[in-house]
């Protein structure tokens, strides 16, 4: 890195772009109306004024100050404290069309110069190219910009230009060559559901890591680079959560909400991974609930997807914080007997060829906790092992079987589903009342319900509390 960054306010982008855009830049913003622009914008300006002492001043073509103000207030962006502070200023442009290029260009520089200002928007651009009849004036206006703001002040600028609904390209030529960035903002569809990603196509002097990144507006723009693992550094044990009426709670605070609360008693649960998401990855969501069943006494009956052995189960765990002596009584993993094992007491052997005679002993062995607990206890069960052990059919057999016991003992189930069956998917989904699906996308991690369906929601790790937990964020 052999350039001074100006931080964009956006963690997860400055990640991307080696921590920000070069100093005394000017980068284009372009995407649709709506796509997130001025939020951005507006983010830049505040994060430089809040966190880096650094003033600003946004250049307004089409809003009126006070729309401005009352539209960014609930992002949390203050402004009108900020000018207050002499580090903020809002240079309302509405009647551009008496303007010329030369006087534009002086108002801007007198509130520059006034609270000698580091960054600078202009939204939008595409406002005061119209208002000119040559692009030849267009072209002079930005290279007057870059000489005499961006170059002269070291303001690093950000340029908006707004590329009407429908239009193939941005209604670019030259700007993209003069300016030293170009960052296309986009709000698409992902899974039938609203995605909103910035597109980095060109930052001087920077090697882009990530040339595409997921985004939310929700708490004023927050981005994601690739799903990091985050090291514990001092184990805790895991705070189990209280159950609401009529639910069990997920074990996080995030799934919860998501989920009113928690999953329902009696009720079964479809999580669906995608493709490209690791056993770590989707434990996040996953593990919360059998660590907050244990941590309350209750018992925890796991059939391991393939590829996950007991092995893994127990150290999982052990991570609780729960002592071994309360997991060996808690804690069931069902293996099938061909494979050779030590014989702990907690592990199930199932024969693996007759299914029948498999769930008897299953659902004994399930009774025994109920028993010994005087709660109904938790399944997790992975489907791709049923199906390697049996057929789909009977598969599917099993698992309804299991949704009505689960159902009578007013107990809880989570079925996992590895990528690469829809057709397996298709047919659990008429079967258990929730499900959800993880994906990735851009290297980060999602998050959604298909039944209650839910928008996507970005996915990190939070180890504050000393074990791992989702972190979870709406796109909107
Ligand atoms: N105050 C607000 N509350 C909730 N959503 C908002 C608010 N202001 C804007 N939005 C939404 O945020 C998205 C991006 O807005 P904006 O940054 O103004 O887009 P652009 O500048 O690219 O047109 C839009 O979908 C808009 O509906
Ligand atoms: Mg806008």
């Amino acid at each position: 890195m052999s350039e001074q960054r100006v931080s964009t306010g956006v963690e997860g982008l400055d990640k991307v772009i080696e921590g920000g855009f070069p100093s005394g830049s000017l980068i284009l913003i372009a995407g649709n109306p709506g796509t997130g622009k001025t939020i951005f914008s507006a983010r830049f300006l505040y994060h430089g004024a809040v966190s880096n002492d650094e003033s600003g001043v946004y250049v307004n073509f089409s809003e009126n100050r006070e729309t401005f103000y009352v539209n960014m207030k609930p992002f949390g962006f203050d402004f009108e404290r900020l000018e207050r502070d002499g580090k903020f200023r809002y240079l309302e442009m509405l009647a551009v069309k008496d303007a010329t290029a030369p006087s534009i260009m002086n108002m801007i520089l007198e509130e520059i110069s006034g609270i000698k200002a580091k960054r600078l928007v202009i939204d939008s651009f595409s406002t005061i190219a119209q208002a000119f009849e040559k692009p030849h004036d267009v072209r002079i206006l930005i290279q007057t910009v870059l000489e005499r703001i961006v170059r002269k002040f070291g303001c690093t600028t950000l340029m908006i230009v707004e590329v009407p609904f429908g239009s193939v390209r941005a209604g670019l030529s030259m700007e993209e060559f003069v300016a030293d960035g170009f960052m296309l903002f986009r709000a698409g569809r992902l899974e039938g559901r609203l995605f909103r990603d910035i597109s980095i196509r060109k930052m001087r002097g920077t090697v882009v890591s990530e040339d595409e990144i997921g985004f939310t507006i929700d708490g004023g723009f927050k981005a994601f680079s690739p799903f990091e693992e985050k090291p514990i550094k001092k184990r805790g044990k895991f705070q189990p959560l209280p159950d609401p009426p009529g639910k069990f709670s997920t074990g996080s605070e995030e799934l919860d909400r998501l989920f009113d609360g928690g999953y329902l008693r009696g009720s079964t649960v479809l999580l669906e991974i995608g493709k490209n998401i690791s056993t770590q990855q989707y434990h996040l969501v996953l593990s919360p609930t059998p660590w907050n069943f244990l941590g309350k006494g209750a018992g925890v009956m796991v059939l391991p997807s393939p590829g996950v052995d007991y092995n893994m189960v127990w150290r999982r765990a052990v991570e609780s914080g729960q002592p071994e002596e309360s997991l060996k009584r808690l804690l069931r993993i069902c293996i099938f007997r061909y494979l050779t094992v030590r014989r702990e007491p907690y592990i199930l052997e199932l024969e693996g060829r007759d299914m029948d005679e498999d769930l008897r002993k299953y659902h004994e062995s399930i009774q025994e906790m109920i028993e010994k607990t005087s709660k109904p206890p938790l399944q997790i069960i992975g489907v791709d092992s049923l199906i390697a052990q049996y057929s789909v059919e009977d598969a599917i057999k099993i698992l309804n079987r299991v949704t009505t016991a689960i159902r009578e003992s007013r107990g809880l189930g989570i079925f996992l589903l590895k990528p690469g069956r829809p057709e397996v998917s298709d047919m659990l989904n008429a079967v258990v009342d929730v499900h959800m699906k993880m994906i990735r996308e851009h290297g980060a991690l999602l998050l959604y319900g298909l039944k209650p369906r839910t928008s996507l929601h970005f996915v990190e790790m939070d180890v504050s509390r000393g074990y791992p937990l989702p972190l979870i964020t709406p796109v909107l």
